[in-house]
């Protein structure tokens, strides 16, 4: 089945022709073509996203986009036999565009749509690379709005069992590289300033702290980090940038792996799969993939750089496994859309 993903939730307007083919056991996915237009240069001065902007410029690329893509793809419009666009989460003006649009299409072509969860994406967006997902799986979710760990006893019964009680993992790292005066998106800046820390072997001195680390259960928080560093460059003007944003990143990375080892430890998953914008962070990369070490039977599934931040062949996939299972969101924009 040839689908049309459309993806506006934030600050990313991108289609995506995906081939889809196989059943809920056994899910097999291509990508044909895909675009992008990324707002990042125009929420730039503004330090992050702001929603009547990112609904002006969806407004505006969206045709351009879906062009471009048919074309990469080499598939003609009337080939097109279903869209799934993202229903939320995310910004709601920016979700209404690509809603109106898959609507619009959905008319012209005589195609259903498919409303898609796009934290549901994020999770299969592993599928890309033709893995086989064993059940039960635990996903740990990290993007600029999220950060959530979910249990999937198969891809319709799922459970969130902890979140952020706070600021989302990228949100923190897009504060706390404005406080350090990197531009927006932070999480790259940070990244980049803390591995140039770790190759001159750069130490803050001072240790800044693991939020929740032992509050026995599996919800994060990572407002409390992002205030201790505000106040560590208040009384500390002459600042190492580097060794902050090496300090941080440690930080961040010992929370989200304690948590997901509790996790595992007790829900004993067959598979772990590690979506969101922030899992494109080398040293949080590598510090999951060495679990494979501790957790010698679990499948550890992360995916490639390019399906990490929002695009649309995620959305593809997700409203592939929603049609199989009969899942039916409503066709409306909800900005808090939950993924159980
Ligand atoms: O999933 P995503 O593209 O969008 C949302 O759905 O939110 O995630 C974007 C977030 C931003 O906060 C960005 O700073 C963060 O992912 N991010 C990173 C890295 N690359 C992107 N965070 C840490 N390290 C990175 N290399
Ligand atoms: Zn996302």
């Amino acid at each position: 089945m040839i689908i049309l993903g459309i993806e506006t939730s934030c600050d990313e307007t991108a289609i995506s022709v995906v081939e889809a083919g196989g059943d809920l056991d056994n899910l097999r996915f291509k990508l044909l073509g895909s675009a992008v237009h990324s707002q990042i240069d125009v929420h730039k001065e503004y330090g992050g996203v702001f929603p009547a902007l990112a609904k002006r410029e969806h407004l505006k690329n969206l045709p351009i986009v879906y062009k471009e893509a048919l074309k990469k793809s080499g598939i003609k419009e009337s080939e097109i036999e279903m869209i799934a666009v993202t229903v939320g989460p995310g910004l709601e003006p920016a979700l209404w565009t690509g809603i109106a649009f898959a609507e619009g299409l959905s008319k012209k072509l005589a195609v259903p749509i498919i409303p898609s969860n796009h934290m549901l994406g994020h999770i299969a967006s592993v599928l890309l690379q033709n893995e086989k997902i064993e059940f039960p799986a635990l996903a740990l979710l990290v993007s600029g709005g999220h950060t959530e760990l979910v249990l999937l006893a198969s891809w319709k019964e799922r459970q969130k069992i902890g979140e952020t009680l706070d600021d989302a993992v990228g949100e923190a790292f897009d504060k706390v590289a404005r406080m350090l005066g990197l531009p927006y998106p932070g999480g790259p800046e940070i990244s980049k300033l803390a591995e140039e820390a770790r190759q001159k072997n750069i130490v803050l001195q001072k240790r800044l702290p693991r939020p929740m680390l032992h509050s026995g259960d599996f919800n994060f928080s990572f407002s409390g980090l992002k205030t201790a560093v505000l106040y560590y460059l208040r009384d500390n003007p002459n600042f190492d940038k580097a060794a902050v944003a090496r300090e941080f990143e440690d930080a961040v990375i010992d929370t989200l792996l304690s948590k997901t080892k509790a996790a595992l430890e007790k829900h004993l998953p067959e598979t772990l799969i590690i979506g969101g914008g922030v899992i494109a962070n080398k040293a949080l990369r590598e510090n999951f993939l060495k679990l494979e070490s501790d957790y010698p039977r679990l499948k550890i599934l992360i995916p490639d750089r390019t399906l990490t931040t929002d695009n649309a062949t995620m959305i593809a996939a997700a409203g592939f496994i929603e049609y199989l299972s009969g899942e039916k969101l409503e066709l409306r924009a909800d900005g808090n859309l939950d993924i159980s």
